[in-house]
C-alpha cells in the first residue's frame, strides 16, 4: 500500500477510494470474501493475536481474575480464545464472528464457535473481549456494539478491549513513536479509526458504561470497561 500513497494523494479518482482499494482494487471485506476464511487477513490477524496474547498472558493475567466465561466478539479463527482457554482452563471461551469466518474455524474442544452478527446479539458471559475490532467502525457503530456487549455481561462483568490509544503516555519512546506512525499509515489505508483516551471515554459513556481502566501495552492498550 505504501507505494500507492502518491497516486492516492494526487489522483482525483484514487482519492475518492481508501488506500487499500487503490492498491488491491476492492475493499478489505470483499477481499476476505474472495480469499475465504484462510486468506491473508486471517493469517495476519492470527500472527498479531499470537504476539499480543503472549504478552497479555505473561504480564497482565490479572485482567481475567474472577472471569469464568468469556466471549471474544469478532474473534476471527479463535487464536485469542484458544490462548486464554489453554492458560486458564476453567474459563469457558466462545468466539463470535460472521458466518463466512466461522465456517473456516478449526475444530476445538476448548473453544466454542458461534456464527452471528455482533450488532444483533452477543452471547452472555462474564467478560466480552474486543480485540482490534472497534477500530474498524466509526463512533456511532462502535457505540452500538458496546451496547450489545453491555447487555451480554452481568453487573460484575466487564468488556476487555485490546486496541490502539493514541498518545497513551508512551509517546516519548522512539520505537513506539515509529510503530505508531506505521499504524497510522495502515489505519489510513483500511479507512480505520484511531482514538485517543478522551474519544474512547466518550464512547463508553454514550454506551452506558460507568467506569474504565486504561493499561498501555506497547503502542496499544488494554482497556477494561465496567457497567
Ligand atoms: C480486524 S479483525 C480482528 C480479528 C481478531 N479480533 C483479532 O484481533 O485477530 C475484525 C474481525 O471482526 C469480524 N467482524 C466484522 N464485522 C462483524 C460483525 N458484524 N459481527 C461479528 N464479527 C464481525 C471480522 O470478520 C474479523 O474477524
Amino acid at each position: 500500500m505504501l507505494f500507492d500513497i502518491k497516486e492516492w494523494f494526487t489522483d482525483e479518482r484514487a482519492s475518492a477510494m481508501t488506500l487499500f482499494e487503490v492498491t488491491h482494487g476492492c475493499t478489505p471485506s470483499k477481499m476476505k470474501a474472495k480469499k475465504g476464511a484462510c486468506g491473508i487477513f486471517q493469517a495476519a490477524m492470527v500472527a498479531d493475536t499470537n504476539l499480543v496474547m503472549e504478552v497479555v498472558l505473561k504480564e497482565h493475567m490479572d485482567i481475567f481474575k474472577g472471569v469464568s466465561s468469556l466471549v471474544d466478539a469478532g474473534g476471527a479463527l479463535g487464536a485469542a480464545a484458544a490462548a486464554i482457554a489453554k492458560a486458564l482452563p476453567h474459563v469457558k471461551c466462545t468466539v463470535l464472528d460472521l458466518p463466512h469466518v466461522i465456517v473456516g474455524a478449526p475444530t476445538s474442544h476448548d473453544v466454542q464457535y458461534v456464527a452471528g452478527d455482533v450488532f444483533e446479539y452477543v452471547p452472555p458471559a462474564d467478560a466480552i473481549l474486543l480485540k482490534w475490532i472497534l477500530c474498524i467502525w466509526r463512533d456511532e457503530d462502535a457505540v452500538k456494539v458496546l451496547r450489545r456487549c453491555k447487555e451480554a455481561i452481568p453487573a460484575g462483568g466487564k468488556v476487555i478491549i485490546f486496541d490502539g490509544v493514541v498518545d497513551s503516555g508512551a509517546s516519548q519512546n522512539v520505537i513506539l513513536k515509529e510503530t505508531q506512525v506505521l499504524f497510522d499509515i495502515m489505519m489510513m489505508g483500511i479507512d480505520g479509526v484511531e482514538r485517543d483516551e478522551q474519544q474512547w471515554k466518550k464512547m463508553f459513556v454514550e454506551a452506558g458504561f460507568g467506569d474504565y481502566k486504561f493499561t498501555p501495552v506497547g503502542h496499544r492498550s488494554i482497556i477494561e470497561v465496567y457497567p
